[in-house]
């Protein structure tokens, strides 16, 4: 018997309507795809912008003590030598020896291939860097990696940072970009990808100060996901046993999120301790010292690093949002994006296409479309557009019917509650940045009085 989904989000699910409404496509899908390797379409990019930016915005732009860096995806490999990658960056591999597929040994909660139950090769350690070679010659020499993480191209420019930001400790420096590895097993959609996207920063701090710091870092992170919505109750802090920490790692606090596959790492704080700094100035015979002019003395800083893949949290957000709700004699699928995550913030839907009503609504999407991500959607029925835009998480849908060419009014429907007040189209702009910031104002055309909305009238 297959197992009753209704109202309960499975992976299968999740990927199908990403697929329908634009938001994920298995990349290079007209060839049979490539395994985690995965493209946003249009909707999805929008999102993802919306999750990157909303990070960048809390760590860079709205703290004194952050800068944001930009570093090259390729790099000289003595960095990967020097940070531990090169030896390090490996997970124990097994093959079966009937099917030959590989698994991750420590994921395996038996010792047989979980598809065909045939025996298991010996472990051996598998460095899950990509390998490639710079210039025409393939030779040792011109070896370079992709980046598995963007973090080394943070420590090796910190010097260059003190010296042209002027930022004394604590400070941090912050960046988002591409990374891969060579994972082993790949799966449960976008969690588990060879490309994707981190976003992390190193805060340095003074030595002996670092307790404190990670333990404001872990209460940081968690409220953000909070603060977008996430819900509490699907989200726990796992600590690390000694024993499965990484290489630089003194210590480790995760973020998990229960995904439909089960509770799974969503982000890593990490206290990396002086480890690569020192490794760097070890290896490229550069110092790393910091000179702290209250003190007077010279010191490499210790390191705070909370680290999330763009695309787990974006997973996160997608799998928190979704919602099958009973509706008359259907199911309405919502996603309850924050609105500042979500894809598109208004829809303006014209009751009919005939040509005086559908000028009127062009006009009222041309002049929302400079402040909000907007989508004009004039096909099929009102109930159906609804439930588009309900599948696409659009907060506000604004519908232009005939009465609306005689008092010059539209109606604003919102998604959450489904509730529809209508509104003045000239204060339609300040109405919807208004609710889209959190506040529930009604602000007149003229501009100046503002009153608080008084429900579904
Ligand atoms: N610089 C530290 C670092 O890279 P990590 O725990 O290996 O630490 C950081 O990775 C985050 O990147 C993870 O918490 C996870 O959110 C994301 N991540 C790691 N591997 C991933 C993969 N193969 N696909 C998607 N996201 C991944």
């Amino acid at each position: 018997m297959p197992e009753n989904t209704a109202g309960k989000l499975t992976m299968e699910k999740l990927v199908s309507l990403c697929q329908r409404r634009g938001f994920i496509f298995p990349s290079s899908d007209i060839y049979g795809g490539l395994s985690g390797c995965w493209d946003y379409g249009p909707v999805g990019i929008e999102f993802k912008r919306n999750v990157k930016e909303a990070w960048w915005r809390s760590i860079v732009q709205q703290r004194d003590d952050m800068v944001g860096v930009d570093t090259s995806i390729m790099m000289n490999s003595k960095v990967w030598e020097a940070s531990g990658h090169v030896t390090n960056f490996s997970d124990p591999l097994v093959e079966c020896k009937d099917c030959h597929l590989r698994w991750k040994a420590d994921e395996l909660t038996e010792n047989k291939c979980p598809s065909c139950g045939g025996a298991l090769t010996e472990e051996r350690m598998f460095n899950t860097m990509f390998k490639t070679f710079i210039g025409p010659v393939e030779e040792e020499a011109a070896v370079v990696y992709l980046r598995p993480e963007t973090a080394q191209g943070m420590f090796v420019n910190f010097q260059n940072i003190v010296n042209t930001s002027r930022k004394r400790l604590p400070f941090g420096i912050a960046q988002q970009g591409r990374a891969f590895r060579n994972e082993i097993t790949t799966g449960n959609f976008i969690f588990r990808s060879r490309e994707f996207e981190i976003m992390e920063f190193e805060y340095f701090v003074k030595p002996g100060t670092v307790e404190k710091w990670f333990d404001y870092w872990v209460e940081e992170r968690f409220n953000w996901y909070l603060k977008l919505g996430i819900k509490k109750e699907n989200l726990k802090l796992h600590q690390h046993p000694k024993e499965k920490l990484a290489h630089y790692a003194r210590n480790c606090t995760d973020i998990n999120y229960l995904f439909p596959h089960g509770w799974a790492e969503l982000e890593g704080i990490v206290n990396r301790t002086d480890f690569d700094l020192k490794q760097h100035a070890a290896a490229s015979g550069k110092s790393m010292e910091y000179f702290d002019d209250e003190t007077k003395e010279h010191y490499v800083p210790y390191v705070i690093e909370p680290s999330l893949g763009a695309d787990r949290a974006i997973l996160a957000f997608l799998c928190d949002a979704y919602e099958e709700e009973p509706d008359k004699d259907e199911i309405r699928v919502v996603f309850h994006f924050h609105p500042d995550l979500a894809p598109i913030k208004v829809a303006v839907l014209p009751l009919s296409r005939k040509e005086n009503l559908a000028a009127f609504a062009k006009d009222v999407y041309a002049n929302l479309r400079p402040c909000f991500t907007t989508q004009y959607d004039d096909t099929q029925s009102i109930g159906r557009r609804y439930r588009r835009q309900d599948e696409l998480g659009t907060p506000y849908c604004v519908t232009i019917d005939f009465q609306s060419l005689e008092d010059n009014m539209a109606t604003i429907r919102e998604r959450d509650s489904m509730n529809q007040i209508r509104v003045p189209v000239a204060a339609l702009k300040n109405t919807l940045l208004a609710k889209l910031s959190g506040e529930d104002l009604f602000v007149l055309p003229e501009g100046g009085k503002i009153w608080k909305q008084s429900g579904n009238d």
